[in-house]
């Protein structure tokens, strides 16, 4: 694997744990980032003082380099009040179906300012930063790079690695159609970009001229070498490492994980509004008739959140967002430092065997 790319960021494996806005946590990426991996915290959800606090929480645990992860959105979002409406009846009317005591609320606003996200994390000053659902724009990279900060963008499609590539991103991280959570495509209809990544891999490594990392349905040492065969420099695992103890997917989710049919793992939009792969549940079966009526991200995520916190408290996976790619039921539950391990001597095997 590029081990430029390893030089350039100072880890030790071509091995990313996944950003994971909502279960990642600092004992998760310290831990990646401890056993010589690049341990990723996806900031998405969490307002600046949280980003800075939680950032403060990985460096206490760990001296090595991790990367940060914000999601690309405008910084204010206007909603169609009466989708709100009629949305919030459909969710309330569902909560009391199910039993649940809580009623959806209109919150202050539908989610963290991005551009005080991005200044807290040139604040924080992570050795990489990772985006995804769309380009920061030149003035930020240029702000990035003025501090030293690696660069990596996400791609869905090749103009999408194009796009990150033509902006000056130092790397490119290709998400294949397989992979666990929100789709992080900006250029097309997420319907549109649903390219595996054996796919999607080869074509992105010939169409730019950055460090590819392959990301979507990689479980183990094998899946990581047959990326890097495809002309990858490094594996993002995200799934991989959601049943860890440092992870904070509730103990329903890591269940789940494990018995996931595949089939079952389908594209869901109706939690957050913004397609993501994970459990389809009982929840996805009640709102799937309100698909053409749901309103976009944030909003949806924000409506949606009150049910979401009720229906976890009351151990109920069958109505909360159970995000993992199509191979979850690979997952092996036990500590990132250890599952670090166990993948870098499978990569390590599969080399030595296929690999002259
Ligand atoms: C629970 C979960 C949350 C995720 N959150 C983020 C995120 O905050 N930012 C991001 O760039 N990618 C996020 N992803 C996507 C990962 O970066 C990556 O594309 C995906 O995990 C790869 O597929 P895999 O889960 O099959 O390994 C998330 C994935 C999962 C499973």
């Amino acid at each position: 694997m590029s081990t430029s790319l390893l030089q350039r960021l100072g880890i030790v494996h071509p091995l990313i744990q996944a950003p994971m806005a909502g279960p990642n946590t600092p004992a998760l990426v310290a831990a990646v980032s401890h056993a010589g991996g690049l341990g990723s915290f996806g900031a998405g959800y969490l307002e600046p003082k949280d980003i800075l606090d939680q950032s403060a929480q990985i460096r206490a645990l760990t001296d090595k380099p991790f990367a940060l992860n914000l999601f690309v959105l405008p910084d204010t979002f206007e909603a169609d009040e009466s989708a709100v409406a009629r949305i919030r009846d459909r969710l309330d009317a569902l909560m009391e179906q199910e039993g649940l005591s809580v009623r959806t609320q209109r919150p202050a606003s539908w989610a963290p300012v991005f551009s005080d996200q991005f200044a807290a994390l040139c604040e924080v000053r992570p050795a990489v930063a990772s985006f995804v659902f769309n380009l920061i724009t030149p003035t930020q990279l240029r702000e990035l790079h003025r501090r030293d900060i690696y660069v990596i963008g996400t791609a869905t499609s090749v103009a999408e690695a194009r796009a990150w590539a033509e902006l000056g991103a130092d790397a490119v991280c290709v998400q294949g159609a397989e992979a666990g959570g929100h789709r992080g495509t900006f250029l097309h209809a997420p319907e549109e970009a649903m390219i595996g990544l054996f796919a999607l891999l080869p074509l992105a490594v010939r169409a730019v001229g950055i460090p590819v990392i392959a990301a979507g349905g990689i479980m183990d040492g094998q899946g990581m070498l047959a990326a890097e065969v495809l002309g990858a420099a490094a594996s993002q695992l995200g799934t991989a490492f959601l049943a860890c103890p440092e992870s904070g997917a509730a103990p329903a989710w890591k269940r789940d994980l494990a018995s996931a049919d595949d089939h079952r793992i389908g594209t869901i939009r109706s939690f957050s509004g913004r397609a993501a792969r994970g459990l389809r549940n009982r929840y996805t079966q009640a709102m799937q008739p309100f698909e053409a009526e749901l309103p976009p991200y944030p909003i949806l995520n924000a409506l949606t959140a009150p049910l979401r916190r009720a229906a976890g408290q009351a151990g109920r996976g069958d109505l909360v967002s159970e995000w993992c790619g199509q191979a979850a039921t690979l997952v092996r539950p036990m500590p990132a430092a250890e599952l670090v391990k166990v993948l870098m001597n499978e990569y390590r095997a599969a080399r030595h065997q296929f690999v002259a």
